[in-house]
């Protein structure tokens, strides 16, 4: 197939809608990372997004929307806690599941009985949702088990030949996924950390939400997965990826003591000062925004430098930085060391 890249222009805009129109897979800027859109309403569309990544069939997709009239086809009825989260947050970078009333396709949902909405805040996106009049199915646009592109020109290279549009929208600004929160059990579940925290939805609800156990480690021998995305390899470059745990220090000594050929640093800007092996830097130690936003383009940049050993700074595991704290640790296939 022949993959054309436009840009998000009047022109390019039309195109992706006819396209999406017709039932084809079109690459879209959204702000968190771009998505690999279908017809939510269309099965024989959205089995082609399945095929486009090599994402396993059970693995359900998030729904994105421009409108709560649009919500309510899909979901019924709308608990009030589900309604206030999205008046606080949407547009933006929070995914709500709840029960569906099956009126999307059957393959979006991955055969379970609930769906994962959510109403992107960047314009080209809410622009082609409009223009279309469809929910549009989404997942990361990457290959499956590579890391989410947040710049037009990755998309590309994962899905050259696979789908017929990519539109540019430039870089992503939030830069990892969004938060998705499952209402759909008695209590709040937090299924996948993001922009909006876990702290900012408890404050708008007044009341805790949980933090799912495989956020932040492994998902243990016969453990079910709350999100069918917790069973999968994730966000992997080539590269061997170890977290070290640690104060900048202890980090510098021991890369310094572990020096040799095709080893990487993956750290913070403050600290690439006395490092005696390539660095790649994801953000600044205290600005998470910022961590947020690079890690992922980092990612690839270190495949791009042929790396085959990265030691990676590890991020703190609270407010957006979970989220960042969340991807790094599957791109590391969760290997950690404490200094
Ligand atoms: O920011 C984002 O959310 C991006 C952009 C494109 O909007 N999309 C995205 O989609 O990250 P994806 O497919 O890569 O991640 C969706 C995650 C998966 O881990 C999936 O298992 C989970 O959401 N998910 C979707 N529907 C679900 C459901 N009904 N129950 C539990 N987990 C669900
Ligand atoms: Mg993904």
């Amino acid at each position: 197939m022949n993959t054309k890249l436009v840009q998000s222009d009047e022109k390019g805009i039309q195109q992706a809608v006819e396209l999406l129109q017709q039932g084809e897979v079109v690459a879209i800027p959204t702000e968190t990372v771009y998505g690999l859109a279908a017809n939510a309403l269309d099965g024989k569309a959205v089995e082609k997004i399945f095929a486009a990544k090599g994402r396993p069939q059970d693995n359900p997709l998030i729904v994105h929307i421009d409108s709560m009239e649009m919500w309510k086809t899909l979901v019924d009825p709308l608990p009030p806690e589900a309604v206030q989260l999205a008046q606080a947050f949407w547009p933006g970078p929070l995914t709500i599941i709840l029960r569906h009333k099956g009126t999307a396709a059957p393959e979006v949902c991955g055969g379970l009985d609930t769906i994962a909405v959510r109403m992107p805040s960047h314009p080209i996106a809410k622009e082609i949702i409009a223009k279309s009049g469809l929910p549009l199915a989404a997942p990361s646009a990457n290959l499956s088990g590579s890391p989410s592109p947040t710049e037009a020109k990755y998309v590309w290279q994962d899905m050259q030949g696979r789908i017929p549009l990519v539109v540019d929208g430039g870089s992503c600004q939030v830069g990892v996924e969004s938060t998705v929160v499952s209402l759909a059990e008695e209590s709040l579940v937090l299924l996948r950390p993001g922009y909006i925290t876990k702290e900012q939805m408890e404050q708008i609800l007044g009341k805790p939400v949980k933090v799912a156990g495989a956020v932040t480690r492994m998902l243990e021998q016969g453990e079910t997965a709350l999100s069918p995305g917790m069973k999968y390899k994730h966000y992997a470059p080539n590269a061997e990826i170890t977290i070290l745990k640690g104060d900048a220090d202890q980090y510098r000594n021991y890369i310094n003591q572990h020096k040799e050929e095709g080893v990487a640093a993956l750290c913070f800007e403050e600290d690439c000062r006395d490092l005696s092996v390539p660095v790649v830097v994801y953000g600044k130690e205290k600005d998470f925004d910022s961590q947020a936003r690079e890690l992922f383009s980092a990612l690839r940049h270190l495949d791009e430098m042929g790396a085959k050993k990265v030691y990676a700074r590890c991020p703190e595991v609270h407010g957006v930085a979970l989220a960042v704290y969340n991807r790094l640790l599957r791109a590391a296939a969760f290997r950690v060391v404490e200094l």
